[in-house]
């Protein structure tokens, strides 16, 4: 346990998909864990990295300049062969080796239950902050990430309505977020798009369709649909029916790896700064393995135990708003 009386060393690290804010993240980490008295370490390429002992000091030098950068400096892996535990032996005892105390992990659900796990088979103290696009951790209403994606995306729309408006088609566009529909929902909802298919909510293709054809009917020249990546048949079956029963020419475009970069926005960076403060804080008051969680648009440690291996829902506004554009 971390008090204040001795120089402690922390490091962190990122795991899964990367996004924007983990370097915001790094650099606050670094800056506030040295002015608060502590050691801050990095470890590169995320589970894999602390794996293979890949850990190095971080100073001033090393975070100077990254705060508007997207991805991060320190990199990240997915690395499912952490579930072995004797592979998280060797984990554990890197972090002994470099006299490691506590470890702040940036990542999603997967990395979290991982480190639960770590904490709980070698003692070491653990922190899990909510990055990924996925916006798919239990019990936070926010991730780092998702506001530069959500605002990539929303770019993106806007220029697939420029030429959909220009050439009278229509546009079905694939977001990421692997079982969650939030990015497609927000996306939908915020670039007035006629229709959203999430797997979270049920569609009826024959109503979608019966609705458009109306609309059709009464003038509209060009549509935009949103599909989110885990839906049954996806954007080509969704594209086939519109071209097929609607005649009207169809597009699909799949944004794909791109929602994943660009420069953090301003709201990921004070999210990065804060749940960050708030992570090393708490470590020198002694909390151990917890998680940083936006909760009533507040971020709040809430025991790491309480949240892992639980499946997130969105809201039942935002659901009740997609179920509208899904029949
Ligand atoms: O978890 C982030 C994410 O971008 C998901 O939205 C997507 O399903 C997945 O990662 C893609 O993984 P990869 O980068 O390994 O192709």
């Amino acid at each position: 346990m971390i008090n204040n009386t001795t120089v402690k060393r922390v490091a962190i690290l990122c795991s899964g998909g990367d996004c924007a804010g983990m370097n915001p993240a790094v650099k606050q980490f670094t800056e506030y864990a040295t002015a608060r008295g502590l050691e801050p370490y990095g470890i590169n390429m995320g589970l894999a990295g602390l794996f293979r002992g890949d850990i190095t000091p971080l100073g001033y030098h090393d975070v100077s300049g990254i705060v508007y950068r997207g991805g991060t400096i320190l990199g990240s892996s997915r690395f499912p062969e952490f579930h072995d535990p004797e592979i998280r032996k060797v984990a554990a005892e890197q972090l002994r080796r470099h006299q490691i105390d506590s470890l702040v992990v940036l990542g999603g659900n997967g990395s979290f239950l991982a480190l639960e796990c770590l904490r709980r088979e070698c003692g070491v103290s653990v922190v899990g902050l909510p990055a990924t696009i996925d916006n798919d951790v239990y019990g936070s209403e926010m991730a780092l990430g998702v506001d530069t994606s959500l605002n990539v995306i929303r770019h993106c729309l806007d220029s697939i309505r420029d030429t959909a408006s220009s050439f009278h088609r229509a546009f079905v566009v694939e977001t990421m977020g692997r079982d969650c529909g939030y990015l497609a929902i927000i996306t939908a909802l915020t670039s007035g798009a006629e229709v959203c298919l999430v797997p979270e909510v049920e569609f009826d293709i024959t109503a979608i369709e019966n609705r458009l054809r109306g609309e059709i009917e009464n003038g509209r020249t060009y549509l935009t649909a949103i599909v989110s990546e885990a839906v049954d048949g996806g954007a080509q079956m969704l594209t086939e029916v519109i071209e097929s029963r609607l005649k009207m020419a169809c597009r699909t475009t799949v944004l794909g790896h791109v929602q994943r970069g660009g420069s953090p926005t301003v709201a990921d960076r004070l999210n990065a700064f804060e749940m960050i403060t708030i992570a090393v804080d708490e470590l020198l008051a002694g909390r151990e393995s917890f998680a940083v969680l936006s909760q009533s648009g507040r971020w709040v440690p809430v025991q790491l135990i309480d949240i892992v291996a639980r499946v997130i829902s969105i809201p039942p506004n935002l659901l009740s708003m997609a179920h509208r554009l899904a029949n």
